[in-house]
C-alpha cells in the first residue's frame, strides 16, 4: 500500500463527536452526587482518614471508573456509596435524597467470588428476587431473562463451583442487575480473572450496559481497563484520598480493542500513568553496600 491510499481517521471529526457526547451526558440528570465525602477509622486518639474532599456527580447511564493507588480508599468510596458503611463526613445524594444503608437501587459486585455456594446458578440470581417478595414462578422467570442477558442460560442448574471465574462473575452481575439497581457498584471485578477472560468481561459488560438502563460506579487499578470502559475518570491521589483529577475519557465509542494503540487511548493512558507513576525521585548517590558478584551487574 502506498502512502497516498494510506486512510487515516478524520480526527476533528472524532473529537467533535466525542464532545456532543459529553455535552448529551450533561445534561442528563445527577443521579448520584458525592459531596465533600469524608471516611475516617479509629478514634479520635489514633484517627486515619482514609479519604476527604470527594466530590462528584455522577449523571443518568453515565459509566464513571475510580482508578488510584491501593488503600486510596476506592473500595472504602464503593462501600458507602453501596450504603455498606457510614460515612464520617460529607454526604451523598441519590436522586437528590440523602439516603441510609443499602437498597435495591444500589447493586453491588465485588472482585471475590461472592455467590452463595449451596444454590444453583438460577438460585443465586432468583434469591435476591425472592427477598424482594415475588413469587418463586415470577423470580424464575425473571432470572431466566437475566441469564440470558449475560448469556448463561445453558448454566442455570450448575452450581458455582463448576463454574470458570468469569462466568461466576457473569452470574454476580446477573444477580445484581435483578434487582434493578439504578447504579452498580462495581469493585474490580475482573481484577482475578486472567487476561484474556478480562478482556472477554469488559466488551460483555459494555454490552449488557448498553442494554440495561443503569448507571456504573466501576472501580480498577487497570488502566487499560478504564480507558477502555469509562465515561469519566475519577483519579484518586493516597494519604489521604483525594480527587486528583476527573478526567473525561476523549476514545470515542463505539469502544473496540483496535482503540487500544490509537493516539487518544495512548494520551488519556499517558495521562493516568502520570497521576499513577509519577517520575521517581532517586537519590544520586544511595548509601549501598554491594553484594554482587563482579560481572553480574543488571541496569
Ligand atoms: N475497616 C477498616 N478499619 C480501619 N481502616 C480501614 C478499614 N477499611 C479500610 N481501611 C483503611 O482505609 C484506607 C483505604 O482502604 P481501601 O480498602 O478503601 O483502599 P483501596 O483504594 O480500595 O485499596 P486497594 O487498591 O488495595 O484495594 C486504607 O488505609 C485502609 O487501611
Ligand atoms: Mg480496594
Amino acid at each position: 500500500m502506498s502512502l497516498s491510499e494510506l486512510k487515516l481517521p478524520d480526527y476533528r471529526e472524532q473529537s467533535l463527536a466525542v464532545a456532543q457526547r459529553f455535552q448529551r451526558i450533561r445534561e442528563r440528570p445527577v443521579v448520584l452526587s458525592v459531596r465533600n465525602l469524608q471516611k475516617a477509622f479509629g478514634s479520635n486518639g489514633s484517627q486515619h482518614v482514609a479519604f476527604d474532599h470527594v466530590s462528584l456527580d455522577i449523571h443518568r447511564r453515565e459509566f464513571i471508573c475510580v482508578v488510584g493507588p491501593s488503600g486510596c480508599g476506592k473500595s472504602t468510596l464503593a462501600r458507602i456509596v453501596a450504603g455498606l458503611d457510614e460515612a464520617t463526613g460529607g454526604e451523598i445524594l441519590l436522586n437528590g435524597e440523602a439516603f441510609a444503608g443499602p437498597c435495591p437501587e444500589r447493586g453491588m459486585v465485588f472482585q471475590g467470588y461472592t455467590l452463595f455456594p449451596w444454590l444453583t446458578v438460577k438460585r443465586n440470581v432468583m434469591f435476591g428476587l425472592q427477598m424482594q417478595g415475588k413469587a418463586p414462578v415470577t423470580a424464575e422467570q425473571e432470572a431466566r431473562q437475566w441469564l440470558d442477558m449475560v448469556g448463561l442460560s445453558k448454566f442455570e442448574n450448575l452450581y458455582p463451583h463448576e463454574l470458570s471465574g468469569g462466568m461466576k462473575q457473569r452470574v454476580a452481575i446477573a444477580r445484581a442487575l435483578a434487582n434493578g439497581p439504578r447504579i452498580l457498584i462495581m469493585d474490580e471485578p475482573f481484577a482475578a480473572l486472567d487476561a484474556q477472560t478480562r478482556c472477554q468481561m469488559q466488551a460483555y459488560l459494555l454490552q449488557i450496559w448498553k442494554k440495561v438502563n443503569v448507571t456504573i460506579l466501576f472501580i480498577t487499578h487497570d488502566l487499560d481497563e478504564a480507558a477502555y470502559l469509562a465515561d469519566r475518570i475519577l483519579v484518586m491521589s493516597a494519604n489521604p484520598g483525594r480527587v486528583a483529577e476527573l478526567i473525561e475519557n476523549p476514545v470515542p465509542r463505539p469502544r473496540h480493542s483496535d482503540q487500544f494503540l490509537s493516539p487518544e487511548f495512548l494520551a488519556l493512558k499517558k495521562r493516568l500513568e502520570e497521576h499513577i507513576h509519577p517520575p521517581a525521585e532517586v537519590p544520586e548517590k544511595l548509601p549501598m553496600i554491594k553484594l554482587t558478584d563482579a560481572g553480574d551487574e543488571v541496569e
